[in-house]
């Protein structure tokens, strides 16, 4: 099992929808036994994957009342990818790693997923935070989109400073997002960094939010499907070295 994380210190950069079509990449093209994890209070990944919150845990309990997360799972619409859904009392989630006093609270309970699954995605809140602190010790990778404008690549690079200090030895995996080729601002960011992945900015992948469904099941040659499904493979052989992509 692998655990890949889409995570950035800055809000409304593209990480759910990254994580929403990546775990969708990986049940469906790679035919891996997939696990969205939202650990994000707004609940987005969910709210797109068809989820509600009505269930009979919240999903706090998780982490404060040592709940199953398998009590949580849900099937999606999807073979192979199951959802372990939000809802809005994970708003409390920070105090509670901070409460808790165990660095590695996040990481065990993934442990205990790691039979049922092949690999597990977080969608995880903005900020650096308990939560990312807890993200950065179980992740075996770290996705991070980054829009190009200066603001967006100064978070990514606090992010990759902040690792450095601490000693993380989990790699980054910095993604060009929402680029618009018309913008000489973004081609000037992609020609500084032209080994990133690019997500274009487009008009099918905003469409994700509408039909909540991901890009693949409805535009599956689109330019975005594209972008989404070669970004993935990326992902595969960062975790796999020296195994070819499925
Ligand atoms: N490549 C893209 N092209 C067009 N629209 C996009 C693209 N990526 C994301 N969006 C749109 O941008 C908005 C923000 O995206 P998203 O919710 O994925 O960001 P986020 O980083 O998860 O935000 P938050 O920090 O609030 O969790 C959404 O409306 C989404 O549909
Ligand atoms: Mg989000």
């Amino acid at each position: 099992m692998a655990t890949i994380a889409i995570y950035s210190l800055k809000g409304g950069v593209g990480k759910t929808t990254l994580a929403v079509n990546l775990a969708w990449c990986a049940a469906a093209r790679s035919a891996r036994r997939t696990l969205l994890w939202d650990l994000d209070p707004q609940a987005a990944s969910t709210f797109l994957l068809g989820g509600d919150s009505a269930g009979r845990h919240p999903a706090q309990s998780i982490f404060s009342k040592d709940v199953a997360a398998a009590r949580l799972i849900r099937r999606t619409a999807f073979e192979r990818l199951e959802l372990l859904p939000a809802d809005t009392s994970l708003r409390g989630l920070d105090h509670l790693f901070h409460a808790l006093d165990k660095k590695k609270r996040l990481s065990k309970l993934l442990d205990d997923l790691s039979e049922d699954y092949d690999r597990i995605l977080l969608d995880c809140p903005p900020g650096l935070t308990d939560t990312s602190e807890q993200v950065i010790r179980a992740a075996d990778l770290i996705v991070v989109p980054v829009v190009p404008s200066p603001l967006s690549r100064r978070a990514f690079d606090e992010v990759a400073t902040h690792l450095v200090q601490r000693g993380a030895k989990v790699p980054l995996m910095p993604v060009h997002a929402m680029v618009d080729r018309r913008r000489k601002l973004h081609l000037e960011a992609l020609a500084q960094d032209a080994d990133w992945p690019v997500i274009p900015m487009a008009s099918q992948i905003e469409a994700v939010a509408v039909r909540r469904s991901p890009i693949g099941t409805f535009a599956p040659r689109s330019e975005g499907a594209r972008a989404f499904a070669n970004l993935w493979q990326t992902i595969e052989r960062a975790i796999v070295p020296g195994i070819q992509a499925a």
